[in-house]
């Protein structure tokens, strides 16, 4: 490169994840755990992303223990703050508007969740609270995906700078990204559960329709008769 040369770089199209942290969450995590516990028992979970584990069904959020209650009040402001940063917007989402879902996930030794991401039509932000971690340990990371780096039929050894993008999440915090953003969990090897609380957001205001989804075709069948 000459000393004349003039050079100027522009990194494009970034991707907002924010991180939260609840300072007061050792005063309620114990009765969330226990919530978490309970559902465990009583239901048989679902099989999702997750390779071992459980996972419960997605009405969590319709608790009424004031543990759950307390978390999705302050997810909701966060969401509100997160879509701030995301997109164009003249006024800010109200927080009482999204409509939330929220599911436990407990992983024991060596379980993971595969790459997936949560995007369907009118959800436009997920995220997790972790309940449960382990503080010393840097494992059972959250890896988000870049899908920018190359095109998906792309067959290349060549790696872009930044594949990925790594988390570990601590107790009592919390994660708000796009919904279509690819993620993965990492196993952990360590004896013991990691718990978190995922959970997939939309809002009025934000509406996102994913094509080809159910609700479109519905739509046009209804049209159509
Ligand atoms: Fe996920």
């Amino acid at each position: 490169m000459s000393e004349s040369q003039t050079v100027r770089k522009h990194e494009i199209f970034s991707t907002t994840v924010m991180e939260f942290w609840l300072e007061e969450h050792q005063s309620w995590n114990p009765q969330l755990k226990q919530v978490v516990k309970k559902e465990q028992l009583e239901g048989p979970g679902l099989s999702k992303t997750n390779k071992g584990g459980w996972h419960s069904d997605k009405s969590l959020h319709r608790k009424t223990d004031p543990s759950v209650q307390t978390l999705v009040q302050h997810i909701r402001q966060s969401l509100s703050e997160w879509a701030m940063a995301t997109f164009v917007l003249e006024e800010r989402p109200e927080a009482e508007k999204w409509d939330i879902e929220l599911w436990a996930n407990i992983n024991g030794k060596g379980h993971f969740n595969k790459a997936h991401d949560h995007f369907r039509s009118g959800i436009v932000a997920s995220g997790c609270y972790y309940l449960q971690t382990n503080d010393r340990m840097d494992e059972g990371r959250i890896i988000f995906l870049n899908q920018l780096s190359l095109p998906d039929f792309t067959e290349s050894a060549m790696r872009p700078r930044q594949q990925s993008f790594a988390i570990s999440p601590r107790d009592g915090q919390y994660l708000i990204f796009p919904s279509w953003l690819g993620h993965l969990v990492e196993p952990h090897s360590y004896d013991g559960e990691r718990i978190s609380l995922a959970f997939n957001a939309g809002h009025p205001s934000l509406m996102v329709r994913r094509k080809g989804d159910r609700l479109v075709r519905e739509k046009l069948r209804k049209l159509l008769k």
